[in-house]
């Protein structure tokens, strides 16, 4: 099974909630929420209050990917507003191996983010820790940008190490994936897709998302 994570990012945010049930109702899995800092990426989107509002309209997954410096020090704030799964970036924790523990002992899962500039070996001996790598298919700050072809040789070596070290681990791809390269996105290993302006963009929505979810299982 792939699932599709589509991303508010690219949604109204004065209709956050109505705009999860959409996308829900039309079987979306999981729902990916962006957080920016405007100092680890050259933009600010929302924090934790947000998301604990948002909370009560999510039935499935609670994807939060901190796009932030120093995300120790936000950690209780995302449980605290019920986040399942919370991503942090490589670059952006001095001690990235306490992190993704920090966030695990507090009940959620971890998900561990690469910019497009980071080498994929890097995530080898964290791999114990993670419960989800996050590909990033554009620098991360933006909806809307062109993928990054490199991506998908990342996938396939992270693919590689799930096959040999932990075949429960969820690979996330984010950023330019639309209806047009999904498919090759699933094929190198990825099982979550991450997709914004492809999703919210669209001109019918709930026909978006269910495209892109029977393009991933196909
Ligand atoms: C980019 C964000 C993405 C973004 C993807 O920094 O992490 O989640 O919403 O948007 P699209 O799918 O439009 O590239
Ligand atoms: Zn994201």
């Amino acid at each position: 099974m792939n699932y599709l994570a589509p991303s508010i990012l690219s949604a109204d945010f004065a209709a956050l909630g109505e705009a999860v049930t959409l996308v829900e109702a039309a079987g979306a899995p999981f729902i990916h929420v962006d957080v920016m800092d405007g100092h680890f990426v050259p933009n600010i989107t929302i924090g934790a209050p947000v998301a604990k509002s948002l909370r009560k309209h999510i039935k499935g997954v609670m994807d939060v990917h901190l796009m932030i410096e120093n995300p120790d020090q936000y950690l209780q704030d995302f449980k605290d507003a019920g986040a399942d799964i919370v991503t942090v970036h490589y670059e952006a924790s001095r001690h990235i191996h306490r992190t993704l523990q920090t966030i695990r002992s507090l009940g959620m899962k971890s998900g561990l983010s690469l910019n497009p500039g980071t080498p994929v070996e890097v995530i080898e001996c964290l791999l114990d820790e993670i419960d989800m790598v996050l590909i990033m298919s554009v620098n991360p700050g933006f909806g809307g940008q062109s993928f990054i072809p490199y991506a998908l040789e990342k996938v396939k070596t992270v693919k590689e190490l799930a096959k040999k070290h932990n075949k429960e681990l969820l690979i996330q791809v984010d950023g330019g994936v639309g209806l047009h390269n999904v498919k090759e996105v699933v094929e190198a290993g990825a099982n979550v897709v991450v997709a914004g302006s492809a999703v919210f963009g669209a001109e019918d929505v709930t026909k978006a998302v269910q495209e892109f979810i029977a393009l991933m299982n196909e």
